[in-house]
């Protein structure tokens, strides 16, 4: 009877468009779906960091390399933030990190594909931050409270990302030859990855059902790819790219690009770890989490000491 009741009090919240936050009540599902989805988001901002960070020796200019080193961080701090929402829902960091590398826990796949030219950071942040922004954009209204804070300030630094990525790209398209070869080349690589990053199609995803029932989920991926492709094709358009598939065209009737179908047994076949850099993305994380160990028992201790002088 009381979580009868204390369900019906939740569905009215979510009824509502009022947020949930953490000290309210809510089903045990809602909270794993939370988890499974806020973990994953925050893995992929972490994990996201390593193609873009290739190039940081390898900037061609000084302000190239500021405007990259400024934007690697900011992903650092989207995936602290999102890794702080999750820890509200009562899991420790380091859960979500052991899951992270047992595999239990997944990150965007299109982080397992390589950074291969200076045009593919340019390809990167117009093309992956562009299609994070229209995620993260619906989900700055999704009904957990602390993820739909996370994703305004996210969302604000974001935009800078699409930005700058854009703008590499146009600057190349207006270069010589081999540049222009070299920008579309990347558009060539990035394009349908890109599209993968909004999620199977809505018939095919077990999570939509929930997700939109919860509210967790304002827009369904197909939608979200869609707004996505919409507003890219133009912007690819007026610099000069070529859109990598032959059967784009633009639909007079419902005002959206009609395209080609997805390869979807390669997102399946990346998730599944047989991605160009999935073993390379793990090795170094474990790495990194491993040579980082001291810096944690340094700030553990330090917090510790402080709180029993707090006490005193
Ligand atoms: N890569 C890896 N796994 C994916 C995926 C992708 N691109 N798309 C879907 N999946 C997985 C889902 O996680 C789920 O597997 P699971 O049960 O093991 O978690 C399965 O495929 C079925 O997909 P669903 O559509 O049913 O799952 P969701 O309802 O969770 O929708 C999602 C998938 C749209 C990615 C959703 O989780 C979401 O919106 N997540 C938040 C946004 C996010 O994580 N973006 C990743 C990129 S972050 C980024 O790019 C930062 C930028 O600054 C660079």
């Amino acid at each position: 009877m009381e979580n009868e009741t204390k369900l019906k009090h939740f569905e009215s919240l979510i009824d509502a468009d009022s947020n949930i936050e953490p000290r309210d009540w809510m089903p045990e599902d809602y909270r794993k779906h939370l988890v499974r989805q806020i973990s994953q988001h925050a893995h992929s901002e972490v994990i996201g960091m390593q193609p873009e960070g290739n190039w940081i020796s390898r900037a061609p200019s000084l302000r190239a390399k500021k405007i990259l080193l400024a934007k690697i961080q900011d992903e650092g701090g989207h995936g602290l933030y999102l890794y702080s929402a999750a820890e509200t829902l009562g899991i420790s960091r380091d859960e979500l990190i052991q899951q992270l590398h047992s595999g239990k826990a997944k990150y965007s796949s299109i982080f397992n594909y390589p950074a291969l030219t200076w045009a593919d950071i340019g390809a990167i942040g117009w093309l992956v931050d562009g299609a994070a922004i229209v995620n993260q954009v619906s989900l700055q209204r999704t009904s957990y409270g602390p993820y739909a804070r996370a994703m305004v300030r996210i969302c604000k630094e974001e935009s800078f990302h699409q930005r700058q990525g854009y703008e590499i790209m146009a600057h190349m398209m207006q270069g010589t030859p081999e540049q222009q070869e070299m920008a579309q080349d990347a558009m060539n690589r990035w394009w349908w990855p890109s599209l993968m990053m909004f999620g199977p199609h809505d018939t095919n995803s077990p999570h939509s059902g929930n997700a939109i029932k919860w509210k967790i989920k304002r827009a369904s991926n197909d939608v979200l790819r869609q707004k996505f492709i919409d507003k890219t094709v133009q912007q690819a358009e007026i610099i000069g790219l070529t859109v990598p598939d032959k059967d784009l065209k633009w639909n007079e009737e419902t005002k959206h690009y009609e395209h080609g179908e997805i390869n979807w047994e390669e997102f399946q076949s990346v998730i599944n770890g047989n991605g160009p850099c999935n073993k390379q993305r793990m090795d170094n994380h474990l790495k990194a989490h491993h040579e980082g160990e001291w810096v944690r028992k340094a700030a553990t201790a330090y917090a510790l000491k402080q709180n029993q002088s707090v006490k005193q």
